[in-house]
């Protein structure tokens, strides 16, 4: 699987999640990269839309991790605020992969190395439009087929 797709609105987007979920194998991980505003958790809310998870879905920033059950467990992870291999290791993400879960990663870039094979990627990019965003999805068996970003270090400062 390799397509892009452009959406218009909120709606759209939540949409081209439900059709992703719909399509995945039981315990698929997917990693998002795209910057603020992308609608990587409104693609995840179309996700979770499609597997009736009754909680409210929104970026895990603080908590880091939200889990959430429906006709699926899903693990919904943010790693905005973390960097570096010791954060992820502190966060539990081995045991996170472990788990016989669903598993949705916003920033995953910033996990890069750790990210487990076979993965599905979704990067996300603003449009031309104000509502306008573009979302590239990807089966990645190996590296070389990654579309994630390259990672950005969150508090980087001049010396
Ligand atoms: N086509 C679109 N798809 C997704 N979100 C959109 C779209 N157009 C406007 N938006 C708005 O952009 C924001 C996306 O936020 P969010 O999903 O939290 O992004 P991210 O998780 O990537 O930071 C929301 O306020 C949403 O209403
Ligand atoms: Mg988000």
């Amino acid at each position: 699987m390799d397509e892009t797709i452009e959406t218009y609105e909120e709606a759209e987007t939540r949409a081209a999640g439900v059709r992703l979920a719909l399509s995945l194998p039981e315990y698929a991980l997917v990693a998002f990269s795209g910057e603020l505003g992308s609608g990587k958790t409104a693609f995840i809310r179309g996700m979770c839309e499609a597997f009736s998870c009754p909680e409210q879905v929104s970026s895990p920033t603080f908590t880091l991790i939200n889990e959430y059950s429906g006709t699926r467990t899903v693990l919904h992870c943010d790693l905005y605020r973390l960097s570096g291999t010791e954060d992820m290791h502190a966060i539990g993400l081995s045991d996170v992969f472990a788990r016989e879960a669903v598993i949705l990663i916003e920033w995953a870039e910033r996990a890069l190395p750790l990210l487990p094979f076979p993965r599905y990627e979704v990067a996300a990019w603003h449009g031309e439009e104000d509502a306008q965003r573009r979302y590239r999805i990807r089966y990645v068996k190996d590296p070389h087929d990654s579309i994630l970003f390259e990672p950005v270090e969150p508090f980087a400062r001049p010396l």
